[in-house]
């Protein structure tokens, strides 16, 4: 066992801003060059408002001072890397450390074998409502991909101890409230104070939605569980010690599983709407791979191209921009000393957006990870799922299984269409999404 530990900061989950601000000054001068604070208090809390997101800061920051870069979060100093190098070295410097908390979630996913049949369902409920909806003008495609996402990840979660769509909504509302206080937080890192409305909404959410997951764990627990049935968490019940640990392992792979992938997937639809090239080679993949079966474990490989499409939504939407870890002991990047408990931004949407590595990076196209392309860049420019030590995304064969299905399901039955005249435009959160929902009209397919 090795004798320090580290926090892996999850990109959402870590309310970097909160945490930084309690810590104590650290004024240490760093060779890493970069921003002075602009005030003592905030350092550069307020370039990071003006810029209007880390990931739009950030961008800017790596653009004027290289790959390796520092600045002031309140008066901690932070350092960024943004190339394949870089984050080769911090994954060789984060190699043996032991994560403080479970990494139960790092392998967990693997061990659940339905959850095939479970995005299928949702996707065929999903293709049933929009059947209806065919003549309706203006849907809301965030809604609609926010929904299956959510259903997906509750579902495979939770199985049928989650069946009562009162509940699901319900849990979706507290988890809104959770999910909006953590985004207010990285713009501004005050915590509201004890009693203030923004406390109450918190605390309450946060009590729901703890009663309902234990509903859910007594269900599991006097139903039993047959091997077929086995669910994450069966598996986190299982590992965790004690009611906290179960309650706050069960909410970060909610909140780690649902807007990634629901944006990811809204992302998706919108491009595939504005490519027509694109989508036709999808639908050809389709049909030469699938015919008119589901996606299973004998086939799924062989849809390279959906894959593609998912690697350029992730890369181009840029739907994870940054992670982070905080690591108590001293270590080199870039040739430089960071000093222990310096956290380290990864800005993996800065490297997404590297026109050294993806030429026109505003351009969506698919082609730049045929396996050709793949071969000219060093593997760690494209990391949407973070790529250092134990905590990388636990998820990731998911957002991919889970994608496909829902792509395959709904462009074989309907073409999508952009509603004119609206200005789609990204807000680079925890997640990327659209400022405004994106609005789309379906019809069916001959
Ligand atoms: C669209 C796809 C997704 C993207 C782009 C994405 C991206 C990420 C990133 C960047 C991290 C932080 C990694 C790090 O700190 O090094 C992360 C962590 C995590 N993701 Fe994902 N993710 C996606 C989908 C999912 C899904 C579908 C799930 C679960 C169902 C999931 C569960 C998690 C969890 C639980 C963590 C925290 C891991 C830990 O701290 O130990 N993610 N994800």
């Amino acid at each position: 066992m090795l004798d320090f530990a580290i926090f892996a900061v999850t990109f959402f989950m870590m309310l970097v801003g909160a945490v930084i601000y309690l810590m104590p000054s650290s004024r240490k001068a760093t060779s890493v060059p970069g921003l002075d604070p602009t005030t003592k208090e905030d350092g550069n809390l307020s370039d990071i408002g003006r810029a209007g997101s880390l990931h739009e800061f950030l961008l800017d920051l790596h653009g004027r001072f290289g790959d390796i870069a520092s600045f002031w979060m309140g008066r901690q100093l932070v350092i960024s890397i943004a190339s394949p190098e870089l984050f080769k070295q911090h994954q060789n410097n984060l190699k043996h450390v032991v994560t403080q908390s479970s990494t139960l979630c790092y392998t967990v996913f693997m061990f659940i074998g339905n959850i095939n049949t479970i995005c299928i369902q949702v996707a065929d409920n999903l293709v049933k409502t929009l059947e209806n909806k065919v003549k309706e003008e203006h849907l809301s495609l965030n809604q609609y991909m926010i929904a299956y996402a959510f259903k997906t990840v509750m579902n495979s979660l939770y199985g049928d101890a989650m069946d009562d769509e009162k509940d699901i909504i319900a849990m979706r509302g507290h988890y809104d409230i959770m999910w909006s206080e953590m985004e207010k937080r990285i713009a501004d890192p005050t915590v509201p104070e004890d009693g203030s409305p923004r406390a109450i909404s918190l605390n309450l959410a946060l009590k729901e939605m703890r009663k309902i997951v234990q509903n859910i764990i007594d269900f599991r627990k006097k139903n039993g569980k047959k091997s077929e049935d086995y669910l994450l968490i069966d598996r986190i019940v299982e590992h965790m010690k004690t009611e906290d640990g179960i309650f706050s392992e069960i909410l970060t792979f909610l909140i780690g599983g649902f807007h990634t992938a629901g944006n990811l997937l809204t992302w998706a639809v919108y491009f595939l709407a504005t490519h027509e090239e694109v989508e036709k080679k999808l639908l050809k993949e389709i049909k030469n791979v699938l015919g008119d079966d589901d996606i299973s474990a004998d086939n799924y490989d062989q849809l390279k191209y959906t894959k593609q499409i998912i690697d350029e939504t992730m890369r181009c939407a840029v739907v994870a921009p940054w992670a982070a870890r905080y690591q108590d002991f001293d270590s080199e990047l870039g040739g430089h000393k960071i000093p222990k408990k310096t956290p380290v931004i990864h800005a993996l949407g800065v490297s997404l957006q590297d026109e050294r590595q993806w030429p026109q990076p505003k351009i969506f196209d698919p082609e730049r990870f045929n396996e050709e392309n793949i071969k000219k860049r060093p593997h760690l420019a494209f990391s949407p799922f973070g790529f250092a030590g134990r905590r990388v995304c636990p998820g990731r064969k998911f957002a991919y299984l889970e994608s496909a299905i829902c792509l395959v399901s709904l462009f074989r039955r309907f073409k999508f269409h952009l509603v004119e005249g609206q200005v789609v435009q990204p807000v680079f959160g925890l997640v990327t999404h659209s400022e405004d929902d994106i609005w789309v009209t379906v019809s069916k397919r001959k």
